[in-house]
């Protein structure tokens, strides 16, 4: 098997322009195939195209040549040894929809979802499908005696976690909760956004379905929105039929752009890491830090966790700052200059956030403190750049504090 540098750069490309044979004008990268539907030689073809008897493509919502080069590529990331096939959908809350959906969360359903999760993810839970009739529980995932205990007693038909947790890089423990999950007979659906299939690939470690917001490291430039589910039998149909129906599909120029961020994931990564080791180590250090959430650090929770299960510490960190209330980080936040302030994440691109009044706002205060959510807490998604740059930006934006 190739190793995963050469499968990022390769996978999904040159397939023989959408179904057709090399001749002598192959195309080195996927074209963007900007076309509703496929024509074929006559209409039998046709007939048996939709009949799914014979390879190709009929309609692009059903399937499209440039989304199935950023899907392949994907599953040979996240599912190197086969077995498992990835869908594109136009962001990451769509493909965390359809993957719920696919789980079968229907009437009657319970689902039990981690404490940590992404607040929309949250909300789309409780709010959409809550309402149809599916049970929504939420309960600690890092403390795997109690969610044994609430296993057994609420039976769920899912359990849902984030690989690592916004913004507390909290690691789940995805092989004892794939164990757990499978003794319950439930899917474990984790969205691998913050993990990347670079540092962890969960279906490996026993999990059913994985998510991802593409928007975030997957394409890593701060220019698309996507989504990708990847899952074996038997969701793999199920997610295939989601996707037709629900119709939330990645566009070509998105998927081609994604496509081409993708080659560069492990390099990216590999620095981030790098880089948000280096800030951490310098943070931890600094009169006007109080703490710095890094799995580097030696206080972080999860590092056992964490050296089992990821073979990294990724971008991203939280910290901190010596003050109470918000103004001190505002101000630290508006004399940032090389670091960008926005709520995203997994870009080249610095970028720092006040998870307080973004990403958690619409929690209560009383419930953002108990998650550790403090108005003093900044979340920054670490990039490329140079790490004494970006060191230098945070240590000045620091005497504003
Ligand atoms: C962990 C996680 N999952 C899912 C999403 C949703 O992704 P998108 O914004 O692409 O819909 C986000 C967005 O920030 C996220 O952080």
């Amino acid at each position: 098997m190739r190793r995963f540098e050469t499968r990022a750069v390769h996978a999904g490309e040159r397939r023989g322009g959408g179904g057709r044979e090399p001749d002598t004008s192959n195309p080195i990268s996927t074209p963007i195939y900007a076309s509703t539907t496929f024509w074929h030689p006559d209409v039998q073809t046709t007939d048996r195209v939709l009949g799914g008897e014979e390879a190709g493509y009929s309609y692009t919502r059903y399937g499209n040549p440039t989304v199935t080069a950023f899907e392949e590529a994907i599953a040979a990331l996240e599912s190197p040894r086969g077995g498992a096939r990835s869908f594109a959908f136009a962001s990451g809350m769509a493909a965390l929809h359809a993957a719920l959906l696919a789980a079968e969360l229907s009437p009657g359903g319970r689902v039990l979802a981690a404490e940590q999760l992404y607040g929309s993810t949250a909300t789309l839970l409780v709010q959409i499908f809550g309402s149809s009739g599916v049970e929504v529980r939420f309960a600690d995932f890092y403390d795997l005696k109690s969610l044994q205990r609430r296993v057994e007693e609420l039976n769920p038909r899912a359990l849902v976690v984030e690989s690592i947790s916004n913004p507390l890089l909290r690691v789940a423990d995805v092989p004892r909760l794939a164990e757990l999950s499978r003794s319950a007979g439930a899917a474990l659906i984790v969205d691998n956004t913050f993990g990347t299939p670079y540092l962890q690939r969960p279906l490996e470690l026993g999990a059913d379905i994985v998510v991802h917001s593409a928007t975030k490291y997957l394409s890593g430039h701060g220019d698309l929105t996507a989504g990708v589910v990847t899952a074996g039998p038997p969701y793999d149909a199920a997610l295939d039929q989601v996707r037709k129906l629900t119709g939330g599909i990645l566009g070509p120029f998105e998927a081609w752009l994604a496509l081409r961020g993708l080659k560069t994931l492990p390099l990216r990564v590999e620095r981030q890491c790098e880089n948000s080791t280096r800030l951490a180590g310098f943070l931890a250090e600094h009169p006007k830090v109080r703490r710095v959430n890094h799995l580097s650090m030696e206080d972080h929770p999860d590092r056992e966790v964490a050296r089992r299960t990821l073979s990294g510490p990724s971008g991203l960190l939280s910290f901190e700052l010596d003050t109470e209330g918000r103004e001190g980080v505002f101000r630290f936040l508006n004399a940032l200059e090389v670091c960008v302030r926005t709520p995203s994440l997994g870009d080249v691109y610095t970028l720092a956030t006040h998870p307080a009044t973004s990403s958690h706002r619409d929690l209560p205060p009383s419930r953002r403190e108990r998650l550790g959510v403090g108005e003093n807490l900044v979340r920054v998604s670490v990039g490329i750049e140079h790490p004494e740059d970006i060191k230098e930006d945070i240590a000045r934006a620091l005497e504003e504090v």
